[in-house]
């Protein structure tokens, strides 16, 4: 959700002639085919949007700020007044580039499959649904032979994890470009900091801390008309198959950092949460507050925390622990075991990093360069945070190996507004909330 940044950024503006892009293209990359990264004729990169949501719409946004001649052609969404919103709100956003804007009546799609037809208009997609479809949409994207940008979690449960795994490497073996929306990789700050910890200034990691604890998000009550299948869309945050539990969909980017940071994922994990003050027909099924010890091969452990309460302490934040010293990531600060600071980075240099990650992949995209595979490390922080969530539902230790092989599929069976979602209420309109101690891992 709003993570410390604003979704939409049409800062940047400076567009370069169409020939140098050209030239570029051209030159860089000899040994890949040119049809692989443009349309057609000339240069321009089409780009088609699935998911038109706050995050879609800022990403489309920023794809079509970057330098290179980028044209939205199709955008597809389950709802006809989200796609219509964010259509009127690229627009807006991009002032005097409307004209980048170029998507034709018949070319916005409307329901749980209109993505088959976007994806195959475009040179690049951007997957921006709710987390429960990125394995369908990227498996699809990768199948149509497509530069993708999908935004994280790439899944919500085991199986997907697992077929975002098995495309990520038919996309490499395809080289096509993936850059997953985990956005700290491409933030200057973190970056001079994760560089300077792989090179030695803190020593071995030998724990980490992660946070994730603020008031919480949005909430969509029920309206009448809904059929229940429109109704866990529309308020996806709180079903599980959907949205992953918020220690899936926003504790992701502080769970990689640490996976970044030590180059590895967790091995186990067991832990504790539950819902202390979300409780109510509006809150479907997912907890408010989880915390995991996560196991590390070389025996480093990541000690996480994420809370939704309204009214208590606001953190947002990673901390890396070596034998050295310490990392304290927000501040953007390495210290010596004294704490004497050895490293501070200049805040006044960071960068956008949302705008950072299109800008990155459409100049490589342009230059026909082959330099982003994330899917298969944002699939893997995807499964650190399920496999958090596994320990903290179940209350028991969850090993990493028998969790990704359980072949566990939360999904639905069937996807239309009239199809049965996997979970329905009770009698009392209450959705079944994970028990620890009763509630079974898979
Ligand atoms: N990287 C970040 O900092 C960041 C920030 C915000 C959101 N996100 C991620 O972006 C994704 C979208 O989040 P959001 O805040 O934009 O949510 P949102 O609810 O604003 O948008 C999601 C959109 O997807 C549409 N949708 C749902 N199912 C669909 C389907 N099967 N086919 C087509 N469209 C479908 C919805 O109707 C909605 O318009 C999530 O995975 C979220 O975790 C990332």
């Amino acid at each position: 959700m709003n993570h410390k940044s604003s979704s939409i950024d049409t800062g940047r503006r400076d567009f370069v002639k169409k020939s140098s892009v050209i030239a570029a293209g051209v030159l860089a990359a000899p040994l890949l085919s040119r049809a692989n990264f443009f349309s057609g004729a000339n240069d321009t990169i089409k780009i088609a949007l699935i998911g038109c949501g706050g995050r879609g719409t800022g990403a489309a946004v920023q794809a079509l700020s970057t330098k290179q001649n980028v044209q939205l052609v199709a955008m597809a969404d389950a709802f006809r007044d989200r796609l219509d919103g964010s259509y009127k709100n690229i627009l807006e956003a991009l002032e005097d580039k409307k004209g980048r804007v170029q998507v034709k009546e018949e070319n916005k799609f409307v329901g749980f499959d209109g993505y088959r037809k976007a994806i195959a208009m475009a040179d690049v997609v951007i997957l921006a649904t709710p987390p429960g479809f990125r394995p369908i949409h990227f498996e699809e994207a990768v199948n149509q032979g497509k530069q993708i940008f999908m935004e994280k979690p790439v899944a919500t449960d085991p199986a997907g994890i697992a077929r975002v795994l098995a495309a990520a490497e038919t996309a490499k073996k395809k080289k096509l470009n993936v850059v997953v929306g985990l956005q700290r990789r491409y933030q200057t700050s973190y970056r001079e900091l994760i560089k300077r910890v792989h090179d030695g200034a803190i020593g071995d990691i030998i724990s980490a801390q992660a946070w994730w604890n603020n008031d919480g998000v949005w909430v969509h009550p029920r309206q009448a008309g809904w059929t229940e299948m429109e109704y866990q869309m529309r308020n996806w945050y709180y079903f599980v198959w959907l949205c992953g539990d918020h220690i899936v969909e926003q504790h992701i980017h502080n769970l990689d950092v640490i996976n970044w940071a030590l180059d590895a994922y967790p091995v186990s994990a067991q832990g504790m949460g539950g819902r202390e003050v979300r409780k109510g027909k509006d809150y479907g099924q997912i907890f408010d507050h989880h915390f995991v010890e996560f196991h590390y091969g070389n025996g480093a452990i990541l000690n996480s925390q994420c809370r939704h309460q309204k009214g208590t302490m606001s953190k947002v934040d990673e901390l890396l622990i070596g034998t050295k010293g310490k990392v304290f990531c927000d501040q953007a600060r390495i210290t010596d075991t004294k704490g004497n600071t050895i490293y501070q980075f200049d805040k006044a240099k960071e960068n956008q990093p949302y705008q950072n990650e299109h800008d990155e992949l459409f100049e490589a995209i342009a230059k026909g360069e082959y330099k982003f595979w994330d899917a298969e490390r944002g699939a893997k922080s995807s499964m650190t945070s399920i496999l958090g969530r596994l320990a903290t539902y179940s209350g028991q230790q969850m090993e990493w190996d028998a969790a990704l092989q359980s072949g566990m599929n939360i999904m639905p069976t069937a996807y239309a507004f009239d199809a049965t979602p996997p979970v329905a209420p009770d009698a009392n309109g209450l959705y079944p909330v994970a028990v620890p101690g009763q509630t079974r891992p898979f």
